[in-house]
């Protein structure tokens, strides 16, 4: 049990997730619906989650759900930080710094490299070593200006399936596409069937129900996008918004079938989507990428909790070495100089190793870690200080991938 003023710290036990989680959505502002505590008891383990209470009233949350997240070259134990809430009565009194110094000396303990979160406003977690890692792109298109470039003839098979059948289907095809994309998570069957394939009336928003339409190329699922109409007929004109809540394909035909289907829906006007890769290559598919209506914002937010288990835990984009001076004052097990060196793909890293050339703090190696970020782009916002002539160069060189990364949910 831990103590901030007159407020203790505790994980919640056997029969109390409920009342821990409407103490979270009072935080938000909102209620707790039925069917919640039934959706979130197989994903919250017990042990996993902090409960704040001023005597006897519960007064915050912050948890972690436990996965892997894609990183370049492998994945690696993560915690999935959620469920972060004080309530308004309580506010700016440092439980919520009490409750991450908890969290992320727990999830050390247990061996976790990462931590990762989305932030519902980004100043709250820099302060406690987050950096943003990967960028969200949303679109808004106006569906009779989107028209697509060469191949422009659509091939492939598309079904839609219900929801029930879809969780024997689309699993194989998200696991195809996390394992080439870094800043993904591991999903078992209880988060696809509690937080994905799934399609609680509050969480319609006046919308339809959720459809699942599912690609084939070859006779092979290679394609699936779940998605909502928000209908509307004005002056007997259909005009219905479509929100896709996810469209993913394992190649690039079936990621140009799949937002061909979506786009071609009937009765509807716009097509709206979040949580894209900022480089989608729907903007290089269509004639007219400006009426896709692109805007990017940031994404998923990164600790690196174990800088030498991150830095060895992930692959490289060539042989070479670099010297970084790290800053982590919340974590100060990480804080100093570490020496990574990659020789025939193989990573070595130190502790210590040699004279500085690169100083950053430990957010802004998180923004470059999953190679969302260059060094390059972070020195120029003046977070990289270089002190070796060259270092930036041959860190981005190091750090770099081939595929964006990108998570595709918020969680
Ligand atoms: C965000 C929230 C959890 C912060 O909890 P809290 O207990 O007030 O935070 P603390 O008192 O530990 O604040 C620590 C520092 O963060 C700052 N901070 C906290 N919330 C902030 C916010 N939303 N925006 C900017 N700064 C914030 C505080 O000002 C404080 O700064 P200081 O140390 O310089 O004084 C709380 O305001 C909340 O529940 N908000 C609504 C739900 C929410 O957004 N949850 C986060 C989900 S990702």
């Amino acid at each position: 049990m831990l103590e901030v003023g007159q407020v203790t710290i505790r994980s919640p036990e056997d029969g109390e997730l409920k009342a821990f989680l409407e103490t979270t959505e009072t935080a938000f502002g909102e209620a707790l619906h039925e069917g919640d505590v039934e959706r979130w008891t197989p994903l919250l383990r017990l042990e996993r989650q902090l409960w704040a209470w001023d005597g006897d009233v519960a007064v915050a949350t912050a948890g972690t759900y436990e996965f892997r997240l894609q990183i370049p070259g492998g994945d690696l134990p993560t915690a999935g930080v959620t469920m972060v809430g004080v309530h308004p009565s309580h506010r700016r009194r440092g439980i919520l710094t009490e409750m991450m110094r908890r969290q992320l000396d727990d999830a050390y303990e247990r061996g976790e490299p990462l931590a990762a979160l989305w932030a519902s406003e980004a100043p709250i977690y820099g302060r406690f070593g987050y950096g943003v890692a990967t960028a969200a792109a949303r679109i808004e298109a106006d569906r009779d200006r989107i028209a697509f470039r060469a191949p422009d003839e659509p091939t492939g098979r598309t079904r839609l399936v219900s929801l029930d059948d879809a969780r024997s289907i689309v699993p194989a095809v998200y696991e195809r596409v996390r394992r080439a994309t870094p800043g993904m998570i591991d999903r078992s069957e209880d988060w696809w069937r509690s937080l994905r394939l799934v399609d609680p009336e509050h969480w319609r928003n006046g919308g339809g129900p959720l459809f699942c339409v599912v690609l084939e190329l070859d006779g092979e699922p290679e394609g699936y996008a779940m998605y909502r109409l928000r209908g509307s007929w004005e002056d007997g004109v259909p005009g219905a918004k479509l929100d896709v809540r996810e469209a993913l394909g394992a190649s690039p035909a079936a990621t140009r079938e799949i937002w061909r289907f979506l786009f071609g829906v009937d009765l509807t006007r716009q097509v709206r989507a979040w949580l894209l890769p900022p480089d989608h290559p729907l903007f290089l598919s269509v004639t007219e990428p400006r009426r896709l209506q692109m805007r990017v914002g940031d994404g998923l937010w990164l600790r690196l909790l174990d800088v030498h288990a991150a830095l060895a835990g992930r692959s490289y984009g060539c042989d070479g070495r670099v010297v970084v001076e790290v800053g982590d004052r919340f974590c100060t097990w990480n804080d100093g100089v570490w020496r990574l060196e990659v020789e025939g793909s193989e990573p070595a890293v130190e502790r210590g190793g040699g004279q500085a050339e690169l100083r950053l703090d430990i957010g802004d190696l998180a923004s470059a870690y999953l190679g969302g970020f260059s060094f390059a782009a972070l020195q120029r916002a003046g977070r990289v200080e270089e002190l070796a002539d060259g270092a930036v160069e041959r860190a981005d060189a190091l750090f770099r991938t081939t595929v964006t990364p990108w998570c595709a949910e918020i969680f």
